[in-house]
Order: structure tokens, then sequence, then C-alpha cells
């Protein structure tokens, strides 16, 4: 299934560690891009198929070593990628998904120190060639973030990670804008939800959305 090419920026995806407060922000943005015509199809990883977020439910809650769980995120995606997003993309729909390989990047590469050359060639293997048109990153200092956390409901695996964790799974982040400049935008979300929603909105205004 070769890629469509969707230069006019209709793949977007949300980052950002766990209590980035991207969730409001999501909703908002489907929401607006619904306003302006366009069908959007929001979904998430993991998850977003009936087998991937089966998959989701083991990845957040069982123990399993790192491949493991690479290997899982990945199948998780194939399916999300051959069932939903690429027949979207195919049909002319946008589509926002709150959480992409970025995430594997800075969780399992950065987070957990799994080799990034083994996640890259999974990468390769799964999406060929299919990658995000704008990847709006939102960025918080981890100590925020944890402070945050700190209220939400019952953890799992990912959010019983000490800060040391979610330090290093910012770094990853950091690295991935660093490599990819043209599709990531920065959106400081340690601001007031006004603030930041004037962010998200004059980075999709800038892509004519
Ligand atoms: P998240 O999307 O934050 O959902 P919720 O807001 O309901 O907690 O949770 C998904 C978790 O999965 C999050 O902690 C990050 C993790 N994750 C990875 O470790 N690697 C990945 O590739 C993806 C997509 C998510």
């Amino acid at each position: 299934m070769p890629p469509v090419s969707t230069t006019e920026c209709r793949f977007i995806t949300v980052e950002g560690i766990d209590g980035a407060g991207k969730s409001t922000h999501v909703t908002a943005m489907v929401e607006r891009l619904r306003a302006r015509g366009r069908e959007v199809v929001h979904t998430r990883e993991p998850g977003g198929t009936a087998l991937a977020e089966a998959l989701r439910e083991l990845i957040l809650h069982r123990p399993m070593d790192a491949l493991t769980e690479a290997l899982l995120i990945f199948a998780a995606r194939r399916d999300h990628l051959r069932q939903v997003i690429e027949p979207a993309l195919a049909r002319g729909a946008t589509v926002v998904c709150d959480r992409f390989t970025d995430a594997t990047f800075a969780y399992q590469g950065a987070g957990r120190g799994f080799d990034t050359a083994v996640l890259a060639q999974l990468e390769a293997w799964v999406q060929e060639g299919r990658h995000p048109d704008l990847t709006l990153w939102f960025d918080v200092p981890p100590a925020v973030a944890a402070q945050r956390l700190a209220h939400a409901r019952v953890p799992d695996r990912f959010e019983q990670e000490p800060q040391r964790f979610f330090e290093r799974v910012a770094e990853g982040y950091r690295e991935r804008a660093r490599a990819h400049p043209q599709r990531f935008v920065m959106i400081h979300s340690d601001a007031p939800l006004e603030a930041v929603r004037a962010q998200v909105e004059a980075a999709l205004a800038a892509r004519g959305l």
C-alpha cells in the first residue's frame, strides 16, 4: 500500500509526556478542523482499532520486557495504519492521532533505553514510508507534569514511572524535534489554557488549517 501524498497537511499527530495536558487541545483542534468542513478521523495510539485497543490494554497493564513492548506497539500501529489511517488519508480525510511513532522513540527509545536502530527498522517495515505531516509537541517541564499526574486516576505502567524516566522521554522528544524540524511544532504547555490554545491555533493557521 504505497503512501498517498498528504502535502496539504492531513496527517497530524499530537505528542508530549504524560501530564503535558494535550487532551483538551486535541478535542478543540478536531472541532476547529471539522468546522472548516474537513472530514476528521480522531484516533489514538496505541489503539484505534479493535485489535490495537486490545493490545493497548496489554501494553499499559501487563509487565513485559522492552522488546516485547516495542513489538506490540508496532503490531498495534500496523493494524491501525492498515485499517484506519491509510484508508482515511486515501479518501481525503484528515487524521488527528493522539501519539504516534515519536512516542515510541521517546518512551521506548529514550525512556527505556531501547535500541533506536531497531525502532527505526520496525518503523520502516511497519509504516512503509508513512510519516505525519505535522506534529504538535506539547512540551512541559517534567516536574509540572508530575504534579498534574499526581491528581490523575489509577496510573498505568507508564504513569507509574519516576520523574527521571519522563526527563529522558522529554529529551527523546527534543531529539525527534531536532531531527524533524519541518513537521514538529513545539507548544509551550506550561502556560494558561488560553495561551496554549492560541499557540495551537497559530500552528494550524500557519499551515492553512
Ligand atoms: P496516553 O495516550 O497518554 O493515554 P491516557 O491519556 O489515556 O493515559 O497513554 C498511552 C501511554 O502509552 C503513554 O504513557 C505513552 C505510552 N506510549 C508508549 O510508551 N509508546 C508509544 O509508542 C505510544 C504510542 C504510547
